[in-house]
């Protein structure tokens, strides 16, 4: 069978080229990098910025253009009145994604892209300062009642985030953990949200609309939502013996396991697991929790190495230990992968062609219409 061919046997267009991207590589024999970059490099060197300024405009800043890019993004943390009033309408029962594609769809009706694109790059800045602010102040006034403002000593997203979350200051050590989260979670090449944002972009759509229709198809648990499935996968045991049945019951069950396989890397394996399991270990490494997660990971590793624990696995618990609630897990996803998004947006509009497949057709052969008063 060709490659082709088991591609369409396959379905969801596996194995299927749908694109040239500069961007990054997933899986390939380089491993995945951004823009030629290493995200071990990354990971390990970067605050989030500097990786959010690299997709934004291809190359790494220097620690002045880092300073202002910073600030940039610091002056657009303010929600303005209106947006306020369409945050404050939504009920407390809403799941924080809908709030977060209600924002970002709020925002191209308050705060409307040109109709050139010319001020694409500032509306990017506006997105990467704009988000955090949405969920804290939605979390707190759906929540408690209470309008926070969005003043903070904090430089970074992820120092901001969890400052106006917990609305303390946030330990060193939890902003690290957050800067590397969210540089792991900030591109991934042709992924469901990411294509979904560039098939947007390819009609000549706004960004607002684009980035709105990505967040919609992260939300599943087959792609982003799977951090904050993973959760309850992992609180769901008390032990690790209760753990390791489990695992066993679902597997003979043909169940899904929340947080492991990937359409791309096999068992080589997700090289972003490792990164965050180092900071999901160093929270909380002496708590049941982690060793339930190590232990779910171990068994999947005996039992089903092509399945692999992909990004999301340690990440929930990594935000866990951090007092993050749970389904606030794939809004922080957004937050990083809004760079990511914007990245590929700005590139496809850069060379656009708009992207319209073909299908096999398997329907019915042509047939004579009968009206309905002889049917
Ligand atoms: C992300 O694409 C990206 O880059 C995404 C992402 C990014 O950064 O943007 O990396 C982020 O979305 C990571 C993936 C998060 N999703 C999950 O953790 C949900 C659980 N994983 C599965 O749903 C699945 O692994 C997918 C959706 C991720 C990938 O599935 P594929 O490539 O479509 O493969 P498949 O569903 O056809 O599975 C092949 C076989 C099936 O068994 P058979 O029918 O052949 O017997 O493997 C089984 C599947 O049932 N399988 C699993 C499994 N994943 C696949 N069995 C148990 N648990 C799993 N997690």
């Amino acid at each position: 069978m060709s490659a082709s061919q088991a591609a369409k046997k396959q379905g969801g267009l596996a194995g299927v080229i749908a694109g040239e991207s500069a961007i990054c590589t997933c899986g390939l024999g380089n491993g995945l990098n951004y823009y030629g970059y290493a995200i071990e490099d990354l990971a390990r060197n970067c605050d989030f910025e500097e990786v959010a300024f690299l997709l934004q405009y291809g190359e790494l800043p220097t620690s002045k253009e880092l300073e202002s890019y910073k600030e940039k993004i610091i002056a657009s943390r303010a929600l303005n009145e209106n947006l306020k009033a369409v945050l404050r309408a939504i009920p407390k029962t809403a799941h924080p994604m809908n709030l977060m594609q209600s924002a970002v769809a709020a925002l191209g009706s308050l705060e409307p892209e040109s109709d050139d694109f010319k001020d694409q790059d500032e509306k990017i800045i506006r997105l990467l300062g704009v988000l955090p602010s949405v969920l804290c102040y939605w979390h707190h006034y759906a929540n408690f009642g209470r309008e926070i403002d969005f003043n903070s000593a904090q430089k970074s997203i992820a120092g901001y985030f969890l400052e106006k979350l917990e609305l303390q200051a946030p330990s060193d050590e939890f902003i690290k953990a957050m800067h590397c989260s969210l540089v792991l979670y900030a591109e991934h090449e042709f992924n469901a949200s990411t294509f979904t944002a560039r098939i947007c972009a390819s009609t000549k759509s706004d960004i607002f609309s684009s980035v709105a229709a990505a967040i919609g198809a992260l939300r599943g648990p087959l792609h982003g939502g799977a951090n904050e499935a993973a959760m309850h996968l992992i609180e769901g045991f008390s032990s690790v013996e209760a753990a390791i049945d489990g695992v066993n019951k679902k597997l003979e069950n043909k169940e899904l396991l929340m947080g492991f396989g990937h359409r791309i890397y096999g068992t080589g394996g997700d090289p972003r697991n490792a990164l965050i399991k180092v900071w999901s270990k160093k929270l909380g490494g002496d708590t049941l929790l982690f060793k339930v997660s190590e232990a779910i990971e171990n068994l999947m590793k005996e039992k089903k190495p092509n399945l692999p624990p992909n990004a999301d696995f340690y990440s929930a618990s990594a935000y866990y230990f951090m007092g993050i609630p749970t389904d606030y897990f794939t809004p922080i996803f957004i937050m990083s992968r809004v760079s990511g998004w914007c990245a590929h947006i700005k590139e496809q509009r850069a060379n656009n062609k708009l992207i319209r497949p073909s299908s096999t057709y398997i329907g019915p052969e042509p047939r004579n219409f009968i009206k309905i008063t002889q049917r």
